[in-house]
């Protein structure tokens, strides 16, 4: 089975869109191991994010990211990685395909409602980021 990580991000959690985007995390399959209600100093969110440190867009995602609480969720199903993606659509919500959770709850390619990990092996290591692997389901 594959692990992936997703976060409802601070506009997520703000615009009260927990309910529906864990409606379509359901409906579409996955399996939720760990779910929790946090809040992410800079220095957490920038070192979750440090892939994109030279990138002109970091410093204003650290800030957005730490701006409120988050939902971060870890979710396993078959193909995970994959089809979360696919679920969430494009970065920015004007790209994203009709149906998907960016379309739908996203309001720019800044604030755009969740996360998605982007390779089996990030997939692994987000989760590990965010819960023990006594938190999570299988061992709870
Ligand atoms: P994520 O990692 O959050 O799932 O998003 P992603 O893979 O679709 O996009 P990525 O390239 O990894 O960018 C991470 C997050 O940075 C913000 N961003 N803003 N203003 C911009 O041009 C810009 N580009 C990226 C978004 O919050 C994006 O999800
Ligand atoms: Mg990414």
């Amino acid at each position: 089975m594959e692990r992936t990580l997703c976060i409802l991000k601070p506009d997520a959690v703000r615009n009260n869109n927990i309910g529906n985007i864990v409606a379509m995390i359901e409906k579409a399959g996955f399996r939720i191991l760990g779910m929790k209600l946090t809040r992410l100093s800079a220095t957490q969110a920038g070192a979750f994010y440090a892939v994109h440190k030279e990138r002109p867009f970091y410093g204003e995602l650290v800030t957005f990211m730490s701006s409120g609480p988050v939902v971060p969720i870890a979710l396993e199903k078959a193909n995970a990685v994959a089809d979360w993606r696919t679920l969430i659509g494009a970065t920015d919500p004007a790209e994203a395909a009709d149906g998907t959770v960016r379309k739908l709850y996203a309001t720019s390619k800044g604030e755009n409602a969740v996360h998605g990990s982007d390779s089996v092996e990030n997939g692994r290591n987000e989760v590990a980021f965010f819960f023990s692997e006594a938190e999570l389901a299988d061992n709870a």
